[in-house]
């Protein structure tokens, strides 16, 4: 018998841990800095309406119809040839697991140097030093045994026990430092960045493909992530309910980590160096930029920076920990369908060879950026193409089970036709023109 997660809560919270995460905070943090605030936020609000949850929706049921990962998933219900798909999704998860763990190891190490009081005087030299080399490469290992741990525990008692418990402790801490930044005096001036909208900066077409690349990552679509958790998904449990919740919380943390974000850089007066460094230039200043402003913040509040600065970090990696078990579960359940190897050996060997492809981005931070903005941004893109192409063209049968009432439907099946492949087209071309 297929393990199953064992309630409804239980998978909402797996999911809303696998699309929280470093996504919500660190990406979506920087992203925003780069592309000038409320612009970048009204479009991916935008996006993540009318293209991300027409295919959340998509993906939940196609995985909860075939209740198999995503290779023998879309074997199910297109043959051979989309099981291709499929290969895709795995290949991109196990990429973006490679480099994600590093990120997530500097989160944990700052986390652990906020807790025992050695956050460092010169933030941008000491993310230089960590950030790449040895430093880099045993934190990256540490959270890789940290995520095969918890998967090869099972779903019930590895990942969905892990996200019932971290989940609600990401939550509350996210709320109290966003309550905490609104008091501090000059907030204001971080509320007008991130809230104030700039309509010549939202029409920037590299704008729009930032803000839909960042939509995908962050609701974890277009690699088969949450096409996996919903294979282990009660057949009477409702899809849409589930879409809807996720979506909402995904974008409720994003938007409070905006409000916990600017004004802690802009009271504090080092909005010029966020706004500034951060460009697709200089990546130890844009992949950095949280990394090395945020510290100098804490720094500069004492003693309830130490506080802040702890508890954020702490709550940034377990949000990075939620999702990389749901990156890993993707290679995990597609090794032991496809090769018939137990959990624990398909959570292990996939562990110690995504750790292993972790080492050129744990060494080079170019190395990250170009990661990122491959199999982060484009194979995702490219992911959700296909797959709405594939619901809405080819496999109608794939999504009897989405329970809309039939305006809604006929709404929601337009849009994985028609708008959705169009504007993920656009975007994945002029990804690649920009590589
Ligand atoms: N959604 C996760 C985040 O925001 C990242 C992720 C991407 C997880 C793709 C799974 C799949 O951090």
């Amino acid at each position: 018998m297929r393990e199953t997660f064992s309630s409804s809560s239980g998978f909402a919270l797996a999911a809303i841990g696998s699309a929280v995460g470093l996504g919500n905070m660190w990406r979506f943090s920087y992203l925003t800095a780069e592309y000038g605030g409320a612009a970048f936020l009204v479009l991916y609000i935008a996006l993540t309406v009318f293209v991300g949850i027409p295919v959340l929706l998509a993906e939940l049921s196609v995985g909860r119809g075939a209740g198999k990962g995503p290779i023998d998933a879309m074997k199910h219900f297109g043959g051979k040839r989309w099981s291709l798909l499929g290969v895709l999704f795995v290949v991109t998860g196990f990429l973006i697991l490679s480099y994600y763990s590093v990120i997530a190891g500097w989160t944990a190490r700052y986390g652990w140097e906020s807790l025992v009081g050695s956050l460092p005087d010169n933030p941008a030299s000491h993310f230089e030093q960590i950030s790449q080399g040895i430093p880099a490469v045993i934190w990256h290992l540490g959270f890789m045994a940290i995520a095969v741990t918890i998967v090869a525990s099972g779903i019930r008692k590895g990942i969905e026990r892990t996200s019932l418990i971290m989940m609600p402790i990401l939550f509350i801490v996210v709320l109290g430092i966003a309550f905490y930044g609104s008091t501090l005096d000059g907030a204001a001036s971080g509320y007008r960045y991130y809230l104030d909208l700039n309509w010549k900066a939202a029409l920037r077409i590299e704008v729009f493909t930032a803000a839909a690349g960042q939509a995908f990552f962050s609701l974890s679509l277009g690699m088969g992530a949450i096409l996996t958790y919903a294979s282990y998904l009660k057949k009477e449990e409702s899809i849409t309910r589930h879409a809807l919740v996720i979506a909402v919380a995904d974008f409720g943390v994003a938007f409070l980590a905006g409000l916990m974000v600017f004004p802690l850089i802009f009271a504090l007066g080092l909005s010029t160096q966020i706004i500034g460094t951060v460009g697709t230039e200089n990546d130890v200043g844009s992949i950095g930029a949280l990394f090395i402003t945020l510290p100098e913040a804490f720094k500069t509040m004492g003693s309830s920076g130490y506080w802040i600065g702890t508890l954020f970090f702490l709550a940034l990696s377990l949000g990075a920990l939620t999702s990389a078990i749901s990156i890993l579960e993707v290679n995990v359940t597609s090794a032991m369908e496809l090769l018939s190897w137990s959990r624990k050996k398909a959570a292990l060997l996939s562990g110690v060879l995504i750790s292993l492809v972790g080492l050129a981005p744990a060494c080079r931070i170019e190395i990250l950026g170009i990661m990122d903005a491959l199999a982060g941004n484009l194979f995702l893109v490219v992911g959700g193409f296909a797959l709405s192409v594939f619901v809405g063209w080819k496999s109608i049968e794939s999504i009897r089970n989405v329970d809309l009432s039939p305006r809604l439907r006929m709404i929601w099946i337009w849009l994985i036709r028609v708008p959705v492949p169009i504007v993920l087209s656009v975007v994945a071309f002029y990804s690649v023109m920009n590589l």
